[in-house]
């Protein structure tokens, strides 16, 4: 048993899957192979239980686009640490983090601070609620693991009580008919639409456009899930760079390069209505996270192309990616936007797709990448690490060139297949 299966043991002895998250259950990747723990982190790279160092291009699932321990904001947060982590009454870089998302981000009238996503995202759509006096919810994908959003997702939302799902409706991502269907079935019942403004497709026809349109004719409040997106797409978010400025934003992710931080924002006179409904925490105001995001706009403001180099250098990587699979009639490609990129398996058999991108998974790891479905580009990679992740792929691509029979690729597996999704394995 090597030393990845034996840690896995014990682990999952006393942590339930072995992993606080489902991006890194063991199960997402090749058990056996994949690195299942990691002990330390810096820039682009992370190191494992064994002392293997990998180029991450996941990124954490996306806060990192300065990289791990990055000298300039963890300077800044070590000097908050001598001050006191949380405190009893609201710090006043507060006002100053407030100020600076002003400042930056179109929509940002007034901010609200949690810790995580689904923080945001439940406390958004709860006062959009409130103002609205409406109990429905259209939505458009995943925002978080919260009662009134997994409700709809079958494989996710065991022990969420079924009657949500009465409030809380799909709609089709670059489908504006499927929301103003939403809106006729439930006539003045929807208050809040929250989508977020692009993934792995991007917007078509103005789609963002009308979906704003739509909900205000309805008499609803869009919200902006910006948790990609927010510092990726552009310094303003996504409602910057499509110039479609939502009634309420929320971020998370990438907006403290690694330490807790949520936001919701938006126009003033809906966030002024906060003071009328719960949203409250403990560590709400968490000096690091603010720190942290503090330092990491001001970063960005200075170096002034950290957004451009990421979709340049992510879009390049896209390009050659897909030149190379095309080349070698590799049935995936990345799709999406350079600072997100995605790769779809185009296999409609579900578990030869997975047989495939074990295989892509373990072939990259023996390389000494880590590598999924779900990228994340950061202004901490460069041009050379790309170059050398596309290096590998070409390697992997003409070895695989002849084999396209999953039996011969499931053989060649050194541990598991990866698992769906939704259900575990
Ligand atoms: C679009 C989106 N919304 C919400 C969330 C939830 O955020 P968190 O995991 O920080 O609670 C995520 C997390 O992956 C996300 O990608």
């Amino acid at each position: 048993m090597n030393k990845k299966l034996k840690y896995l043991q014990s682990a999952k002895k006393f942590i339930p899957s072995a992993a606080q998250t489902l991006s890194k259950y063991p199960e997402q990747y090749v058990i056996g192979v994949t690195p299942v723990a990691i002990t330390r982190a810096r820039g682009a790279y992370l190191w494992d239980i064994e002392g293997r160092k990998y180029l991450d291009l996941v990124l954490a699932l996306g806060p990192m686009i300065f990289g791990y321990a990055n000298p300039r904001i963890d300077r800044a947060v070590k000097k908050q640490i001598a001050r006191g982590t949380i405190y009893s009454l609201p710090a006043a870089k507060e006002l100053e983090l407030a100020q600076l998302l002003s400042a930056v981000v179109p929509g940002a009238e007034m901010s609200r601070f949690l810790l995580s996503g689904n923080e945001a995202t439940s406390g958004a759509v709860r006062l959009a609620r409130h103002i609205t006096g409406r109990d429905h919810v259209a939505k458009c994908g995943y925002h978080g693991f919260q009662d009134w959003s997994i409700c709809t997702k079958e494989g996710r939302n065991a022990g969420v009580p079924k009657i949500l799902k009465k409030l809380t409706h799909d709609f089709i991502y670059n489908d504006p008919g499927s929301l103003e269907k939403l809106f006729r079935k439930y006539p003045k019942q929807i208050g809040a639409v929250i989508l977020e403004p692009a993934s792995s497709e991007k917007p078509n026809d103005r789609f963002l456009q009308k979906i704003k349109a739509i909900t205000h004719r309805h008499g609803a409040l869009l919200i902006f899930d910006e948790m990609v997106t927010g510092f990726r797409w552009s310094l303003g978010g996504a409602q910057e760079y499509y110039r479609v400025i939502p009634d309420l934003t929320c971020f998370g992710k990438a907006i403290s390069n690694g330490y807790p931080l949520s936001v919701i924002t938006g126009h003033a006179k809906f966030m002024k209505k906060m003071d009328e409904v719960f949203v409250s925490t403990t560590f709400g105001g968490y000096t690091l996270g603010i720190t942290a995001a503090i330092e990491t706009i001001k970063m960005m403001r200075s170096l002034g192309n950290v957004q451009r180099q990421m979709h340049k250098l992510g879009n390049y990587f896209i390009k050659e990616f897909n030149k190379i699979a095309e080349q070698n009639q590799l049935p995936a490609r990345l799709t999406g936007y350079g600072p997100h990129p995605i790769m779809k398996v185009t296999i409609a058999n579900d578990y030869e797709a997975r047989i495939f991108k074990s295989y892509l998974y373990q072939e990259f790891n023996r390389r000494g990448i880590l590598f999924s479905a779900s990228l994340m580009i950061g202004y901490v990679h460069k041009k050379s690490d790309i170059n050398s992740v596309l290096k590998a792929f070409r390697e992997i691509a003409s070895a695989l060139k002849n084999h396209h029979d999953y039996k011969y690729l499931k053989s060649a597996l050194q541990g598991q297949v990866a698992a769906p999704r939704n259900v575990r394995a």
